[in-house]
């Protein structure tokens, strides 16, 4: 069967060639579809460099454009979860200004992270996804309560902190959790990192700190805070400022809201750290009006707590540490001059609510309940020993006479006010000061309590 069929095979050529010598040659008429692939196949054959070129242009053009079409992002779910809990707790028209307003902080930013930098509109308490939070000054006293509420909620933090004024003890108990870094870093040297958000505290904040190299207070305000504005803009994360009332300076308008101007001695003995901030302050609105950088102020008042330096010359801690110690309280001056004292639970919960929160500020963080120096000590006196000695002594240079915030703007806009009053805040600070004098174990679980207070 193979054989027959190749013979014939043959004979279909032989005559084939018969048939050639037989006729003239006239040369057949191009067939359309072959001038069409000719040059196809040549430009295939002789050109594939071409191709590769075209190729590349195509992929390139289709991953430019891929994150703002369908595709999901990593952060789409958070997106997505934005919009249901901004629906959820917002009448629909607010909801899309809200999330409107984000995506162009989103688009302005940095593409891709710019929605969760924004810190999104989540009320707190609500399960959220985990942010990248970086607390400077995080070992410090606020710091180190801040961190333990983020922590709390499900941030991974990385607290930067040179250890001048802060304790390594102060954020001890959260070494070895996956979610917490402690870097030793002095803020007036560069640093990157990748985070969502930064909350800037680092800067000693007692009398008797930021006197004590007033250069390197200066320094860490103003170098320091430029540091961290350019992380912040550099990485597109929100930048938060703990400015302090010391802004305002010896104030002339009492109680003071934050439109007043302050008056400030500006080469005077404290103004490493007064006019310090206020330089502070200038940077981050000039970071946020020149480089778009998202910022919030929050300026701070007297604060007390668990984990305040013990001799770190405030009023609250000296006063308690020197009862506990049966030693006479220091009074500077006539002791009329007031001051207003807020439990850190309080300052936490308004700092986290700025973060999150749509208004860059400037906010007074502070409890309006307004005390005397003797009042101060006459609430130490019920607290810890009704016999504790009070002593008089020549009152410091530039001490402010009136400290008192006016707290209505972050009421209004933040929803904030402080819940513990100083009657109630005190006895958890004592406890822990107790422990720390005496190495007395006894009250830990009050500290504990007095930590997750919110
Ligand atoms: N506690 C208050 O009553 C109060 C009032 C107003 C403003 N503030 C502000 O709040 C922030 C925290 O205050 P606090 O009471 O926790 O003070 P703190 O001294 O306990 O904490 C400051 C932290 O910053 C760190 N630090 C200082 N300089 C640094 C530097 N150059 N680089 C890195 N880390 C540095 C310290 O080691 C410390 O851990 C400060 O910015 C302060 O100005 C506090």
């Amino acid at each position: 069967m193979g054989s027959e069929l190749f013979y014939r095979g043959h004979d279909d050529e032989d005559e084939t060639q018969q048939q050639k010598s037989d006729v003239v040659y006239t040369p057949k008429p191009n067939k359309p579809l072959l001038l069409i692939t000719r040059p196809i196949r040549y430009v295939l054959r002789e050109q594939r460099l071409i191709f590769v070129f075209i190729g590349i242009a195509i992929a390139t053009l289709i991953f430019a454009l891929l994150p703002s079409s369908s595709s999901p992002s990593p952060y789409t779910k958070f997106e997505n979860d934005n919009a249901l809990i901004a629906n959820t707790y917002f009448p629909s028209s607010e909801s899309n200004r809200i999330l409107s307003q984000k995506s162009n902080v989103y688009h302005e930013n940095r593409g891709g992270m710019g929605l969760i930098s924004a810190g999104g509109k989540i009320p707190l308490g609500l399960k959220r996804k985990g942010l990248r939070i970086v607390v400077t000054g995080g070992a410090g006293f606020v710091g180190s309560h801040l961190v333990d509420r983020l922590i709390n909620r499900g941030d991974s933090v990385i607290v930067v902190d040179n250890f001048f004024t802060g304790r390594k003890e102060n954020v001890m108990h959260h070494l070895g959790n996956p979610r917490f870094e402690l870097i030793r870093h002095d803020v007036v040297e560069p640093l990157l990192l990748e985070v969502d958000q930064i909350y800037h505290l680092a800067c000693p904040a007692s009398p008797v700190h930021y006197k004590f190299n007033p250069v390197k207070t200066i320094k860490t305000n103003v170098v320091g805070t430029l540091n961290m504005l350019g992380l912040a803009k550099r990485i597109g994360a929100r930048f938060l400022l703990t400015s302090t009332s010391e802004v305002y300076g010896d104030p002339l308008q009492h109680p003071q809201v934050e439109t007043y101007w302050g008056n400030v001695n500006p080469i005077g003995v404290r103004s490493c750290y007064d006019e310090g901030k206020r330089t502070a302050e200038t940077l981050t609105m000039d970071y946020h009006r020149g480089a778009g950088v998202e910022v919030r102020i929050a300026r701070i008042f007297n604060t007390y707590g668990p984990r305040m330096g013990i001799d770190d010359g405030r009023v609250v801690s000296n006063f308690v540490a020197q009862a506990l110690r049966k030693e006479p309280m220091t009074v500077y001056g006539d002791g009329k001059q007031t001051r207003s004292f807020q439990y850190v639970s309080d300052l936490v919960e308004g700092l986290m609510r700025l973060m999150e929160g749509e208004h860059v500020g400037p906010f007074n963080l502070g409890n309006p309940g307004e005390f005397t120096m003797m009042e101060l000590a006459q609430v130490v006196q019920e607290t810890i020993d009704p016999n504790a000695k009070i002593e008089y002594r020549p009152n410091t240079e530039d001490d402010p006479h009136k400290r008192k915030p006016d707290i209505s703007k972050a009421k209004e806009l933040l929803g904030w006010e402080p819940a513990v009053s100083l009657r109630k805040g005190l006895p958890l600070m004592v406890s822990d000061f107790r422990q720390r004098i005496f190495g007395d174990h006894k009250d830990s679980a009050d500290l504990s309590m007095a930590t997750t207070t919110s």
